[in-house]
């Protein structure tokens, strides 16, 4: 057990919405060896030590599954430790208060905060001492009157807390106490302010630049009593007004009320999603170099980069690697700054490929995963939230089969069996779940998000065209086909399951084919028969999907189509229709958003319209990471790199670039944990040259025009072979 001797407490005082500060000081008799503070809360803290920051971890404990699982953070404190000593920890609601937000009770709904530490001296001679959290802590109010995850901070400069009163221990469990297991959250790069703006309606709004996640950290002096405030946005409207109608809910505001001295503040225990603040009534001169955007994230390495001759798609590649900074919050969200900015698993499910892509995100989704099967029901329902927070709300086709897809993923990418060993119970609950719900392979019932915002959905609706019964039955299929694979490779007997994937994929031609083509056909519908290897007529299915995409010249899927779409047809013989939509630049496309002035990914195909008018305010994020799943494309088809499931972790790589007569060149390479894998083609002289990098021990396979060619594991450093080595003309 964790902290064992260590006793959760609780301040006297009754400022739910605000800070709480716990003050322990205490005398060290000789030079400490060794310190090390063990230290996790019900709520956010930040703890410090003599007046210094203990740790860079932001938004410590992160967010988990808080009955199941709960991170202790584990800090060196030897440097900052003194004789005299005074350890300080502010504790606010942070994630906790989410459920209570979200029933529409709002402030009352608060639930307490607690903290739990143990610090651990080792001094010179051996002797070893704790100060563990117990009574004799206290505990004050903080001048943070008030902070929460989705409206924000009113810091009060001019309050004075009375005397910091004794703690209360409070008899909670420790049970769900374990170290820390996903990647810590940390400050990232610091970004300039870069114009002030006066709007025509006269509002002062600075321009960060760049669609992010975290917070501003500025300089505030004003007169004692003086208020300002700051309000966050992701874009200006039509007329260049600041404009954040839809953060719903979410006042992501901060409150300066000044004390007259100077300071410099950024929040602890919140964070934003932003790219433009607007000021009001700022009380001293507005000056850019008292502005500062902090980007806060995971501290996931990237990995992944691409590049082409067409620097608008370029462009949108950036924007998906800042759509995965802004959503990798410890948890992968929706969106970041809104009323939700929550672990919805479909999104995460869309964008895990690319995302395990782009950056090292082993850890960080192994340690989701693990709250994934421990918020799952009983019954082996997957929550369509993870951390859940909703009571009754699970098992929608392509959400809830994050539970499989998901671990697939990182194990393809990073060969890791064991998230396949970890997750396994949890993807066969799943999978149970489907079956129980199916009748000869055919799903049909149950509540689902559809092919969710498809452009083809029915006036008034959320959920595409294609039927949610057909998408459930192809899930079933696809699902169960990874969880089969799963337990292969870790050499698990599924004999029971094995004849599942061909039984829905029949139920699913019996259903909704006919002539290899999919009856009352939609994008997503095709895509789905085709890229889930359900069709038993490709040429059809593939010839079918064309046409619906050239009869509209543009692509109409929502979250289920949209990630494969682009494979669905270059793999099909019509990579050129593919390339059509990923060049496109009208609405209603991925580049569209980009003559709009985007940074992150939208939501929505039309976030902004092409008039310039807004789709409406109820479901409009600028930093959706979804329909960034492109990028698998555009890393296995443009740069055609790809790690062999069946020889997973990049050991064998098949390369199968995709070229087009519409770029020059491409190239992209990814850091592996086998070292740098990369792929280029360029056009000279009329003719396409090509370029592979295999890392050192790894063998691949080169596709180009239907020939493949086979390249040997490289021995000694990595191997970069061109067109002519592999005999390509
Ligand atoms: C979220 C989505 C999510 C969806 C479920 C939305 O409010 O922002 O991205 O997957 O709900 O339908």
């Amino acid at each position: 057990n964790m902290l064992e001797r260590s006793e959760w407490i609780k301040g006297c005082e009754k400022n739910l919405r605000g800070g709480t500060v716990y003050l322990k000081n205490f005398r060290c008799a000789a030079k400490a060896e060794k310190a090390i503070l063990k230290i996790t809360a019900l709520g956010v803290y930040e703890v410090k030590l003599n007046g210094e920051r203990v740790g860079d971890f932001i938004l410590a404990p992160g967010w988990t599954s808080y009955l199941n699982r709960l991170q202790v953070q584990s800090y060196d404190v030897t440097n900052l430790l003194k004789t005299e000593n005074s350890l300080e920890v502010t504790v606010g609601q942070g994630w906790r208060a989410i459920a209570n937000k979200r029933d529409g009770s709002d402030f009352l709904g608060y639930r307490d905060t607690a903290l739990i530490a143990e610090l651990t001296i080792v001094y010179a001679d051996g002797r070893t001492e704790s100060i563990v959290t117990d009574s004799s802590w206290t505990a004050r109010e903080s001048k943070l009157r008030y902070t929460n995850i989705y409206d924000g901070d009113i810091y009060d400069a001019t309050f004075k807390a009375g005397s910091a009163r004794h703690c209360i221990c409070v008899d909670l469990e420790k049970d769900m106490l374990i170290p820390q297991e996903g990647e810590k959250i940390v400050e990232q790069e610091r970004m300039p302010a870069l114009q002030i703006i006066k709007t025509p309606a006269g509002e002062t709004v600075i321009d960060f630049g760049q669609n992010m996640t975290g917070y501003v950290e500025f300089r505030i002096k004003g007169t004692p009593g003086a208020q300002a405030t700051i309000s966050h946005g992701e874009t200006l409207d039509r007329d260049g007004n600041f404009y954040n109608a839809n953060y719903r809910s979410a006042d992501a505001q901060i409150k300066f009320i000044c004390d007259g001295e100077e300071h410099i503040y950024k929040s602890a225990l919140t964070f934003f999603g932003f790219r433009y603040i607007r000021l009001e009534n700022w009380p001293d001169e507005i000056k850019k170099e008292n502005f500062t955007a902090v980007v806060v994230h995971s501290d996931i390495r990237r990995t992944g980069y691409f590049e082409c001759s067409d620097e608008t798609v370029n462009k949108l590649f950036k924007n998906i690697i800042w759509g995965q900074k802004s959503n990798s919050l410890d948890v992968p969200t929706d969106c970041p700054q809104r009323d939700e900015r929550l672990g919805w698993t479909g999104d995460a499910q869309v964008f895990v490929r690319t995302a395990s892509l782009n950056f090292d995100v082993k850890r960080f989704f192994k340690k989701w995963l693990r709250d994934l099967a421990a918020d799952q029901g009983r019954d082996g329902c997957v929550p369509h939230v993870i951390p859940n927070i909703f009571d009754d709300m699970g098992g929608s086709s392509a959400w809830s089969d994050a539970a499989v897809i998901c671990p697939w993923e990182i194990y393809r990418t990073y060969g890791d069996k064991a998230v396949l060993e970890e997750q396994f119970d949890s993807m066969k609950a799943w999978i149970d779940w489907m079956r129980e719900r199916s009748e000869n392979g055919r799903r049909s019932g149950g509540s689902h998000f559809g092919d969710w915002l498809g452009l083809d959905s029915p006036e008034g609706s959320y959920k595409g065209a294609t039927p949610e019964d057909l998408i459930a039955t192809a899930y079933y299929k696809y699902s169960t086909e990874l969880f089969i694979k799963a337990a292969h490779a870790l050499g698990r007997d599924v004999s029971e399951y094995e004849n599942i994937p061909a039984e829905a994929a029949a139920a699913f031609r019996r259903e909704y084919m006919e002539n290899g083509r999919v009856k009352n056909a939609t994008q997503t519908g095709s895509v789905l028969a085709l890229f889930f290897d359900i069709t038993d007529d490709r040429a059809a299915t593939a010839t079918q999907l064309n046409e619906l995409v050239k009869r509209t010249g543009h692509l109409e899927t929502g979250f289920v189509g949209t990630p494969y779409l682009l494979h669905a047809l270059s793999d099909n013989g019509y990579a050129e229709t593919a390339y059509d939509l990923l060049l496109r630049r009208e609405y209603p496309s991925w580049l569209y958003p980009i003559s709009k002035g985007a940074t992150t990914v939208w939501e929505h195909w039309d976030g902004i319209k092409p008039d310039g008018t807004m789709w409406s305010t109820d479901m409009n994020s600028f930093n959706h990471y979804a329909y960034g799943a492109v990028a698998d494309w555009m890393y296995g088809a443009a740069a055609g790199i790809n790690s062999d499931p069946d020889r997973p972790g990049f050991e064998h790589i098949i390369f199968r670039p995709v070229t087009d007569r519409q770029l020059d060149f491409v190239k992209a390479s990814i850091d592996t944990r086998r070292g740098t894998v990369a792929s280029e083609w360029r056009r000279e002289n009329g003719r396409i040259k090509y370029i592979f990098t295999v890392p050192e021990g790894c063998c691949a396979s080169v596709i180009i025009g239907g020939e493949k060619h086979e390249v040997g594991a490289a021995d000694r450093k990595s191997t970069r072979l061109n067109s002519s080595h592999l005999g390509i003309s």
